[in-house]
This record gives C-alpha cells, sequence and structure tokens, in this order.
C-alpha cells in the first residue's frame, strides 16, 4: 500500500472516531474515571480506541499499535518495524469539560520515523494530515507556518503534565517565555498545538509528551517548514521522531532563540 493509500484509511477512521466523539458529547452521559492516580479518562476515550484499533487490526493485520488506552506499553519504540501510533482522544480533559479542541490524532511509523499522519478535529471541522517528504494540509488545503522571525513577535504553545508536582519546576521557563515573547496558549491538546504550528496560528510549541500525543503532529509541523527537535539532546538507542522528552518545534527562525531561552529559565536566571 501506497503512503497515499495508508493516509487516505487512517483519515477515513479518524473522521468516524470523531463522528463518535461528538455523538458521545450530544448523548451528554460521560462516564469519568481516573487513571494513574490524577489522569482523566472516559469511557469514550476507551471505546473510541477500540474502535481504531479493531480497524487498523482488520485493514493492517499483524501490525504493532502504540494506541494510550489500549496498547500504551513502549517497549517497542526503539524497533524499526511499522508501528501505529494512537491517540483516540487528544484533549481529554477538553472533551469532558465541553470545550472544542479535541482531536483523533494517528500516525504510522516505519524504521523509527513517521510516514504519515492525520490529527483530526471533530468540533472544530479541521483534518491536518502530512505524508514524509511531500507537504502538509488542513481539510485538503497546502498548510505552511508563519513567517515570524522574532521572539518577540511570537506567539507560543505549551502544555503542562496531569502530574502536579512536575509542573512546579516548569514555572521558571514559563517566566523567560511570558517575559520575551508576545505571548503563551494552553489549548489543552499536543496535537492541535502541532498543527496550529504547522498552519501559522502559533509560532512555537514546547512541551514534554508520550509518542501518541505528537507522533502525527510533529510530522505535519514538519512537512508545513517548522523546525522541529528537542531542547536537550535525546539518549543514544532511541527513534528521536518517538521521543517526547523536552520537543521543540518553531519556526526555523526562533527555534535557536526560544531553545536558549527556555535553557535559560530552566538553570534558573529568571525567577
Ligand atoms: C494531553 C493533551 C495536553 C497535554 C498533555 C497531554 P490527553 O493529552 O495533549 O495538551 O498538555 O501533556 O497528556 O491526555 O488529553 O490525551
Ligand atoms: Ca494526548
Ligand atoms: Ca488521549
Amino acid at each position: 500500500m501506497t503512503l497515499e493509500e495508508r493516509l487516505e484509511q487512517a483519515t477515513r477512521i479518524a473522521h468516524e472516531a470523531g463522528r463518535r466523539i461528538r455523538a458521545a458529547r450530544e448523548g451528554g452521559s460521560l462516564q469519568r474515571n481516573i487513571k494513574h492516580g490524577n489522569e482523566l479518562v472516559t469511557d469514550i476515550d476507551v471505546a473510541v480506541d477500540r474502535y481504531i484499533s479493531e480497524q487498523l487490526e482488520s485493514l493492517f493485520p499483524g501490525e504493532a499499535r502504540l494506541t494510550e488506552e489500549l496498547s500504551p506499553d513502549r517497549r517497542d519504540l526503539s524497533d524499526e518495524k511499522p508501528l501505529w501510533v494512537v491517540d483516540p482522544i487528544d484533549g481529554t480533559v477538553n472533551f469532558a469539560h465541553g470545550h472544542h479542541h479535541v482531536a483523533v490524532s494517528i500516525a504510522w511509523v516505519d524504521k523509527g520515523r513517521v510516514q504519515v499522519g492525520v490529527v483530526h478535529a471533530p468540533f472544530l471541522e479541521e483534518t491536518f494530515t502530512g505524508i514524509r517528504g511531500s507537504g502538509a494540509w488542513c481539510n485538503d488545503e497546502p498548510i505552511s507556518v508563519s513567517g515570524t522571525r522574532e521572539l518577540d513577535a511570537s506567539l507560543i504553545g505549551t502544555g503542562f503534565p496531569y502530574d502536579r508536582d512536575a509542573r512546579f519546576p516548569l514555572l521558571r521557563r514559563l517566566h523567560a517565555v511570558l517575559e520575551n515573547c508576545r505571548d503563551i496558549r494552553r489549548n489543552g491538546a499536543a496535537a492541535l498545538d502541532l498543527c496550529a504550528v504547522a498552519c501559522g496560528r502559533l509560532d512555537g510549541y514546547y512541551e514534554s509528551c508520550s509518542p501518541w500525543d505528537f507522533a502525527a503532529g510533529l510530522l505535519i509541523a514538519r512537512e508545513a517548514g517548522a523546525r522541529t527537535g528537542h531542547v536537550y539532546d535525546c539518549p543514544e538507542g532511541i527513534a528521536t521522531e518517538l521521543y517526547g522528552e523536552n520537543l521543540l518545534v518553531c519556526t526555523p527562525e526562533i527555534y535557536s532563540p526560544l531553545k536558549s531561552l527556555i535553557k535559560k529559565g530552566d538553570s534558573g536566571q529568571y525567577r
């Protein structure tokens, strides 16, 4: 199957998943649970993961899957074999609180590199797609990053972990960014933050998150012209495209200045 055909299938699945997410909200009775001590999860996260997983298994039997709710085991990440990486609902807190920044994210990885990705936002009616080496689109129209060259004029997206103790150290870098950039956005869905960089609504994004949060969006941002990387070097022997610690994704011109600024913040040079 060509990459275009894989993307077409992934997009079809993401659209149906999106219809189920919308229908669930309209139905009104979400079951809210807590996993890993502090993470919100609903019955719809699990049901949509099951739907996507069954579809992928029937179309691509035997291909491995990393999905947030049903197959979150990351042991296979250094493997070279094909892998589907799925977040059934990115933005669960938004979903449960009635906000619109919610997405289905599906990526296909081969030899440790993301080849195709789709991020579908059912409430916003936007579908972002990307194919390695071929470009990125929103609702089938080509997209590209903003022309922002100066940190001072840049709007930066970020997010915070569920673990509240892990939030405190991030305040220093937040302080540095707020003092040197136009402003911050915390929209609550990492996949959509990356797509926002891809289509120029944000000029940069930084966060630490899981492969299912960013695999598709990172490809889409890169294909739209973003520079993608990490604030600190990745450990050896890990597929860097699936390594989510201290991700940094920006217009090419602000990448280095934002990286320095974040490091300065981390080192305590801001309060
Ligand atoms: C979360 C969102 C959020 C980010 C968190 C993620 P979830 O994903 O992407 O924006 O800040 O780090 O865990 O839990 O809604 O799938
Ligand atoms: Ca997520
Ligand atoms: Ca999720």
